[in-house]
């Protein structure tokens, strides 16, 4: 029984969400709850994930949470409200009948070490499979397996959506308490076999505007902001899910693209004004709308978050060349070979005539490295003991 072992833990995986139709502004800055709704891609967690274990003790005498090794405050109120919405849904689950060993559990500290693959805060969606991993984990350790995604999103707006693998949508929801602020699945990882993600890091640094502060400026200040929410998305968001309903990457990918330049122009609207692309963002702007004219259709579709990396949504046949396009545009630096990452990207020769309309003023190391990955499934449950995060002091280890 849980309640008589002195350590019961329990390991999960998320991934990381890329959004399509953004999400930027909240009506309830406490609730975290949006001014619009959201869709997003999820991301393969073979290339990008959080892991997470979490363990409760008779012997923990406080909370204590550790990230990518170094221990962190865990007073952090988005922390303490995943904790108290994960343990009010334990205590309430099975209609109300407490279940002794869950209780037992329940009166117990907790100690979280969660971890990334990926740099954090690099505008790579890191706090969303964070705070989708404790949520996961939190509820594996308690038994819950209620609907998570309204925990996650206490947590941040977007980690709901990590709750979800393939397209999924966060529906803003109308009531004041936000229970019906939730992600669901518009369709699996499965349907749109042949969809690709390039993900173009170009800076491993922190954001210079945090996005909960960034996105209540604009909320404040920003009439477009306001339009987007009550006239554009709504739009947007049903022509988005036709798009992948059909497999229309040609819809998907210029509505993708547009999406992401209002946002980055509500950024520009809202006052004082918010910058989160750079020169060389725009330099990659510039390259998916040549390579795209010079096929004459959408072959490739950019989005960028809070940060200067770029995500590009693109289909596997044109990968290769197009990975080519980027390597001659940025040439890499020092390493060469380490230059794609992830998912194997084939060799490709490039036309005269491609190189002369697409590959236009090279700007040597730009770009540190490309992640080949795709679209992936929801959070993952970890079986493999020798996977937990903590040892069996309840203090991490650090894994090879
Ligand atoms: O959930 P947050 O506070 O990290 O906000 C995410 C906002 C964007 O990444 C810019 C857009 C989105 O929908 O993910």
């Amino acid at each position: 029984m849980a309640a008589e072992r002195a350590l019961a833990m329990a390991t999960c995986t998320a991934p990381v969400n890329i959004a399509v139709i953004k999400y930027w502004g909240k009506r309830d800055t406490d609730l975290i709850l949006p001014i619009n709704s959201s869709l997003s891609v999820t991301l393969h967690q073979d290339q990008l994930k959080t892991t997470t274990t979490a363990a409760a003790s008779r012997d923990f005498t406080e909370d204590r949470l550790w990230l990518n090794g170094a221990e962190v405050d865990v007073g952090h109120p988005r922390v303490q409200a995943c904790l108290r919405e994960v343990r009010r849904l334990a205590r309430k689950r099975r209609g109300g009948s407490e279940d002794t060993a869950t209780l037992g559990l329940l009166s117990y500290k907790v100690h979280v070490a969660s971890e990334n693959n990926f740099p954090t805060a690099a505008g790579l969606a890191s706090s969303a499979a964070g705070y989708a991993c404790l949520v996961s984990a939190l509820a594996r350790l308690y038994g819950v397996e209620d609907e998570l995604s309204e925990v996650a999103r206490r947590g941040s707006g977007s980690a709901c959506r990590s709750m979800w693998g393939g397209f999924v949508q966060w529906q803003r929801g109308e009531r004041p308490d936000g229970t019906d602020s939730l992600a669901h699945q518009v369709a699996p990882e499965t349907h749109w076999p042949e969809l690709r993600v390039l993900v173009l890091v170009v800076s491993g640094k922190k954001k210079p505007v945090a996005s909960t502060a960034g996105m209540q400026t604009s909320v404040e200040t920003s009439p477009l902001l306001k339009h987007r929410a009550e006239v554009v998305v709504p739009e947007r968001l049903a022509q988005m899910i036709r798009h992948i309903r059909e497999r229309d990457f040609e819809g998907f990918g210029q509505l993708t693209m547009q999406d992401s330049n209002q946002f980055h122009a509500t950024c520009l609207d809202t006052f004082p004004p918010i910058f989160y692309l750079n020169d060389l963002s725009r330099h990659i702007i510039a390259l998916a709308h040549r390579y795209n004219t010079h096929h004459g259709h959408t072959k490739v579709a950019y989005t960028f978050d809070a940060g200067p990396n770029a995500v590009i949504f693109t289909l596997a046949d044109t990968v290769d060349e197009f990975v080519e396009v980027v390597r001659c545009s940025f040439p890499p630096a020092t390493n060469g070979d380490q230059f794609v990452r992830g998912l194997p990207v084939g060799s490709a020769a490039l036309s005269q005539e491609l190189m002369a309309a697409v590959v236009t003023e090279p700007v040597p190391g730009a770009v540190q490295y490309i992640l080949h990955t795709k679209p992936g499934p929801g959070p993952q449950l970890v079986d493999d003991p020798s996977q937990h995060l903590l040892g069996a002091d309840g203090l991490p280890r650090r894994h090879a």
